[in-house]
């Protein structure tokens, strides 16, 4: 949700922040602050709405070179407006804090702070943890001990970073927010963060801390603590890899564009690494949830019609925001797969807890090891998408039906693995050659951008697909999609059809003409018609433009790689839209908040 950096050790302490703060703007991008210590010793905070761009161009007259000592915060808001004044950090007195998260019960801590004095200057609920810091610190003359006082009295996810005049490190807690911190021995410096990216290439060890660990970060080292100040070993240590190639869109113009083109790679990569290490002696559950929000959502939804056609077994598909809440009925012998890109994902992370509170075994279908999703489950399942920059998510939807489709051959009675390996060889090729038509994506966008709203269609296996495809297109160009089940239209829907209406029709070799009749009812209502389906003149002659598809020998792959269409031409329609679209408006790369 919000992107948070911290750093000590040597000079240019805040040049490595707001490196950190570029890496970590697709987290959220409606303001930007940093602050540091100055060669007087006092705290300096620079903070401004907007993209990063703004706060850099604040400190352009500013010295902070000097500085070995910096927080700093990129923020998609919660509590408060987007303005400066509820930007991070937030500094009282000695003490700046930067702040992921939500504080649930802030308002009945305001009211206390309020009524002992405590002067707020914002909307955010971070404030009160600085407050409640504060006044803590008065009592304890101790930060460590003011930190764990004032941490127990807040409800809710949320990790910060503390910044004091007085202390020679920078100290962060968390429980159910994202953090990780890293340390150069030999630099002598020390970084915290929300997302490891954030510390490649400044640091080569990290950790990832449990919930309620407090770390003390010095110029070198890390100490952890539990709440009740004895050190603690609560935390996940690793190496950290340096792949910058992540960071640079290359030749493209979009990290989403780059992110769509890596597919193909990505899936001969999962044939030649992953067939090989997966755990094959799997016993086969009597019932499998799958929970996800958004695109794993979508992505759980193939992978669940999968699952019940190959293995024969009762297989419900969950949104975790209503899962976590609806007191699920969980019977022994169930297994639960939680799918999410960033592995942070509030919602899903909840439902994950309750299934393991309740015996039930969760596996992981994740692409960030070392997340709290990776660290809570039974057993992860990497989907090795690389570092997905992009808010929109591509590679990681087809990784992630993937990896489900491997873990499901790993269940099956009868495995077959190699036929699985040349069906994604063969995904792989098809997907290549797709995405050498760019200029057919982009003709057909140019074509119908304009037009006032979307209806993606599909039947069976591709009414999933209809759904992503409204939710990118959606995402990234702030245009009207529906994604509906093709069967479903004349239920009602199709009273919206009209000639300004795009029916994005998706028609595989399955169900094909109860399909086409589908289209011949929105065809009949002046709707536009968008075909993606197989090269046959029946199809081609009744849409208005059409995207010609290859099926054979994919079977239950084609919806990724329908998908991989659909990805484009959201893509090409949000360019002559003019959106951000590595950075949509209102959007963050992962919602670690309720
Ligand atoms: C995908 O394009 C969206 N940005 C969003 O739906 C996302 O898939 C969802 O928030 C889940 O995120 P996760 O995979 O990191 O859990």
């Amino acid at each position: 949700m919000c992107g948070i950096v911290g750093h000590i050790g040597s000079n240019n302490s805040v040049e490595k922040v707001l490196e950190g703060l570029k890496r970590l703007e697709y987290r959220g991008y409606d303001s930007a602050g940093v602050c540091f210590k100055d060669q007087s010793g006092e705290l300096s905070l620079y903070k401004k709405t907007g993209k990063l761009v703004n706060l850099t161009n604040l400190l352009k007259n500013i010295d902070y070179g000097s500085s070995s000592s910096s927080v700093g915060h990129t923020r998609w808001a919660t509590h408060g407006a987007v303005n400066d004044i509820n930007s991070h950090p937030h500094l009282y007195k000695n003490l700046a804090i930067v702040h992921n998260g939500i504080i649930e019960n802030a308002d009945e801590l305001k009211k206390d702070l309020v009524a002992k004095g405590f002067k707020f200057k914002s909307e955010t609920d971070t404030e009160v943890f600085l407050g409640l810091l504060s006044f803590e610190l008065e009592q304890e003359k101790d930060l460590l001990k003011a930190t764990s006082s004032a941490f127990k009295k807040i409800k809710g996810s949320s990790a910060f970073v503390i910044q004091s005049k007085d202390s020679d490190g920078i100290i962060t807690v968390k429980n159910g927010a994202p953090l990780v911190c890293g340390v150069n021995e030999i630099l002598g410096e020390a970084m915290v963060s929300s997302d490891p990216y954030a510390l490649m290439g400044f640091v080569e060890k990290i950790f990832f801390p449990d919930d309620d660990v407090i770390c003390f970060l010095k110029k070198g080292e890390i100490n952890f603590y539990d709440l009740d100040g004895t050190p603690s070993n609560r935390y996940l240590a690793k190496d950290l890899e340096t792949n910058f190639e992540a960071t640079t869109k290359g030749q493209f113009e979009h990290y989403m564009l780059k992110e769509i083109y890596e597919q193909p790679a990505l899936i001969r990569n999962l044939v030649d690494n992953y067939f090989k290490d997966i755990d094959l002696n799997l016993e086969k559950p009597k019932r499998l949830h799958i929970v996800g929000c958004g695109t794993a959502f979508y992505a759980g939804m193939v992978v669940g019609q999968i699952w019940e056609k190959r293995l024969k077994i009762p297989v419900s598909m969950e949104l975790a925001s209503e899962f976590r809440y609806k007191d699920p009925l969980l019977l022994p012998g169930d297994l639960a797969i939680f799918i999410s890109q960033s592995g942070e994902t509030a919602d899903t992370l909840a439902a994950q807890k309750l299934c393991k509170d309740r015996g039930i075994k969760t596996f992981s279908i994740v692409n960030v090891e070392g997340s709290s999703l990776f660290r809570a489950v039974d057993q992860n399942f990497l989907i090795h998408a690389g570092q997905e920059i992009g808010v929109a998510s591509t590679k990681a939807f087809t990784q992630q039906v993937l990896t489900g489709r491997i873990i499901c051959e790993a269940f099956a009675d009868n495995k077959d693995f190699s036929s699985l390996k040349q069906k994604f060889s063969l995904l792989s090729h098809r997907i290549d050659e797709l995405l050498n038509k760019a200029e057919l994506f982009k003709d057909i966008a140019s074509k119908i951008y304009n037009f006032g709203g979307f209806f993606f269609t599909g039947r069976g296996i591709y009414y999933p697909v209809a759904l992503e495809g409204a939710l990118k297109l959606k995402e990234i160009a702030y245009v009207h999609a529906e994604g509906y089940a093709a069967g479903e239209l004349k239920h009602g829907p199709i009273a919206l059809i009209d000639e300004r209406m795009v029916n994005i029709a998706i028609v595989g070799p399955e169900l094909f003409e109860k399909t086409l009749s589908n289209i011949q009812e929105v065809k009949a209502r002046k709707g536009v018609i968008i075909g993606i389906g197989p090269e046959v003149s029946e199809l081609r002659n009744i849409c208005d433009l059409f995207i010609p598809l290859t099926f054979e020998g994919l079977e239950e792959l084609s919806p990724l790689y329908v998908n991989v269409a659909n990805q484009l031409l959201s893509y090409h329609i949000a360019k002559h839209k003019g959106t951000d679209i590595d950075r949509p408006r209102n959007l963050a790369k992962s919602v670690t908040v309720e």
